[in-house]
């Protein structure tokens, strides 16, 4: 199993060691038996045990949005809820902060739930009977924390999520989309070091889900949280993982990066989670982008312009500044048009209209700017500044390796 542990190259925030959970009357003895290996088919057919999770190893750094991901019943749940201990483990070890879970006692449990983590529902979990306000604050209610401050801290978390003016409706008045608010909201409010969200957004509909993703985003951005989400949707696995992990059958699969996820599924499983999303959708230009042979200089006059295009048989070639910011891009024959009409700058003759990207361009973004230019496409950085080069081929290769994913998957 490959388990890129490099990100962000941080401290281990939730370690998941060699973790258990057996559904059934005798779940330790069936771990000691040869059955243990068995599948889980089997296991349900012969001992009528269910495996939940099977031998869960995984760590999710702080600061790092890990996705965990797989079909109904493969385990998502179990693990998410094991790891705060609403479910005991049958085996295996859990530490949090370094610190082990599994031998706290129901005190240390319940500081841990209130103070440091926040869990997510899909269901939103919302109590039905209290306003908005005072759902957000009741993290905060029962940490014994004073009436006055309360509400000001719920106030401030639900103007984050955009709710404001909804403090004092019941939940029932809200839309899905803003009840699902409100349960972030509510996680939001004790600050907490690790949220745990299991399928928060899979009861909302798919404009509406977006949406959701993006201000997670947004909201990730600037607080940095440890977040461990669940989904079955590949397509949001990938829009918000730092790293993904893949469950079938209660095993992690495979660990990776959206695009190691995407360019080297570890088995068929993984790959016909893949096979309908399109590498275009994930790959970015920063994948693909190289450097040019040769850059000019605005200083350069044409004729040391020509002469260092003559020199490295190249017909064109990007222009920078001193600073590196991109001018724009000449040709051997508009150089040559300058050196005769006794011109003495290729700032004269820099061809107009070039598109440019960004690293984070998707490929798929790319395609229709090469379709409009002869030329490579320059990937800048915020400030202008030139930092690679697309080639057009390269993204047709992207879209070759993308075909090749979905001939193979369908191999039988
Ligand atoms: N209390 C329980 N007793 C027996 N089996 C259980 C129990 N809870 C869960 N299971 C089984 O454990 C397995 C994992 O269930 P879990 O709810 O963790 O899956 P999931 O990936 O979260 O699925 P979903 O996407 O449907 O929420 C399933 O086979 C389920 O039937
Ligand atoms: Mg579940």
């Amino acid at each position: 199993m490959k388990n890129n542990a490099s990100w962000p190259n941080g401290e281990a925030c939730i370690e998941v060691n060699e973790l258990w959970k057996i559904f059934g009357h005798n779940a330790e003895q069936l771990l000691h038996s040869e059955m243990r290996s068995a599948t889980k088919a089997d296991i349900l057919e012969k001992t009528g045990h269910v495996i939940a999770a099977r031998d869960i190893s995984f760590k999710v750094n702080q600061g790092e949005l890990f996705v965990i991901m797989g079909l109904s019943g493969s385990g998502k749940s179990t693990l998410i809820r094991c790891i705060l201990r609403l479910i005991e483990p049958t085996r295996g070890k859990i530490l949090i902060n370094g610190n082990d879970v599994c031998s706290y006692d129901e005190s240390q449990l319940i500081d841990l739930r209130r103070h440091t983590t926040s869990m997510v529902f899909q269901h939103f979990g919302l109590f039905p009977h209290r306003s908005v306000i005072d759902n957000v604050a009741y993290g905060l209610k029962v940490r014994g924390v004073a009436k006055e401050e309360r509400y000001a801290q719920a106030q401030k978390v639900i103007a984050r999520v955009g709710l404001q003016g909804w403090e004092n409706y019941p939940p029932s008045a809200l839309s899905g989309g803003m009840q699902q608010r409100v349960g972030l909201a509510r996680a939001l409010a004790t600050d907490p070091q690790i949220l745990l969200m299991d399928e928060p957004f899979s009861g909302l509909d798919p404009l509406i889900r977006r949406q959701m993703q993006d201000e997670l985003l947004d909201l990730q951005a600037e607080v940095q949280k440890t977040i461990l989400f669940v989904t079955h949707d590949l397509h949001e696995a990938l829009k918000l993982g730092n790293r993904i992990a893949i469950m079938r059958d209660g095993e992690i699969i495979q660990i990776g990066t959206p695009e190691e996820v995407i360019t080297t599924p570890s088995d068929s499983y993984v790959r016909e989670f893949v096979m309908d999303a399109s590498p275009a959708k994930v790959l970015t230009a920063a994948s693909i982008m190289e450097q040019p042979n040769i850059l000019l200089y605005e200083w350069q006059g044409p004729k040391a312009a020509l002469a260092t295009l003559r020199t490295s048989n190249m017909d064109d070639a990007f222009v920078v500044t001193r600073t590196g910011k991109l001018l724009g891009l000449v040709t051997m024959e508009r150089l040559v048009e300058v050196i005769r009409g006794k011109g003495n700058s290729i700032r004269e003759v820099l061809e107009p209209d070039l598109p440019t990207c960004t690293a984070d361009t998707l490929v798929e973004d790319l395609f229709p700017l090469a379709v409009s230019t002869r030329y490579p496409i320059p990937v800048l950085d915020e400030r202008g500044k030139f930092t690679g080069e697309v080639h057009t081929s390269s993204i047709l290769v992207s879209m070759i390796q993308e075909k090749e994913v979905e001939t193979d998957a369908r191999v039988p």
